[in-house]
């Protein structure tokens, strides 16, 4: 068991505020953060950069071997390298994010994060996890589950915005249908499903401003911690 130090597992799916959330958490209790989705992306980089398909499941599997990654636990500054490289840019790009999910879907890839996520989790004094499985996998015993929602439309609204913002264009429709999408294959691939822990606390983000979740939040952590 775990002997000290306080975890906060924060999981859902994109489209929450999440990240946002997540990191603002940590800063307010002067807490580490770990993005596990980084991770994830880090890997990818990885895989891409090495030339593997990221459909090809033994390649994968067998390239994670020899990732080299470190990331960073300040809530104000992301840092993520892969084989001493910095990544922090690439791991963005869109063609990381088309084939994340391939490569987080591998057994072995999940096998070696997870367990970095463990050990930088249990080393840390007060930190913030954020991920898909957090509270269901990685750290079952995490102080307090916190699961973010919003409604698909919500989380399309807010993608959509940011696009136009972004000079990405504007198209409700298509970036509600991929939202969709993308929901039903997090809820039901075979390794770790999105799904919220029996013992986590859900936070529907759509009606509340950012303020007003992180202030849910500091009330939730203080109540069940007795940390502020
Ligand atoms: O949250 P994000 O978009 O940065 O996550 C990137 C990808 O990694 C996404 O496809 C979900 C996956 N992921 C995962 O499988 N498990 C986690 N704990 C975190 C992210």
């Amino acid at each position: 068991g775990r002997t000290s130090g306080v975890i906060i597992a924060m999981d859902g799916p994109s489209g929450t505020g999440k990240s946002t959330v997540s990191r603002r958490l940590a800063a307010a209790l002067d807490a580490s953060y770990l993005d596990t989705g980084a991770m994830y992306r880090a890997a990818t980089v990885w895989v891409l950069d090495n030339g593997i398909d990221p459909d090809d499941v033994d390649a994968v599997g067998g390239s994670v071997r020899g990732l080299e990654l470190r990331v960073g636990t300040d809530p104000s500054q992301e840092t993520v390298s892969v084989a001493g490289a910095d990544v922090t840019g690439p791991i963005r790009g869109a063609a990381v994010t088309a084939a994340v999910s391939a490569v987080s879907a591998v057994p072995a890839v999940r096998e070696k994060l997870v367990a970095m996520q463990r050990e930088i989790a249990r080393s840390a004094d007060r930190i913030v996890v954020e991920g898909r499985d957090i509270g269901t996998v990685v750290l079952t015993d995490a102080d307090v589950k916190i699961y973010l929602t919003a409604t698909a439309e919500t989380r399309a609204a807010r993608r959509n915005e940011q696009n136009i913002t972004e000079g990405r264009g504007d198209d409700f429709a298509a970036v509600l249908a991929d939202v969709e999408r993308r929901d039903r294959a997090d809820s039901t691939r075979a390794l770790s499903p999105l799904r919220p822990a029996d013992d986590s606390v859900p936070v529907d983000t759509s009606e509340l401003s950012m303020d007003e979740v992180i202030d849910t939040l500091l009330t939730l952590v203080h109540e069940r911690t007795g940390v502020r």
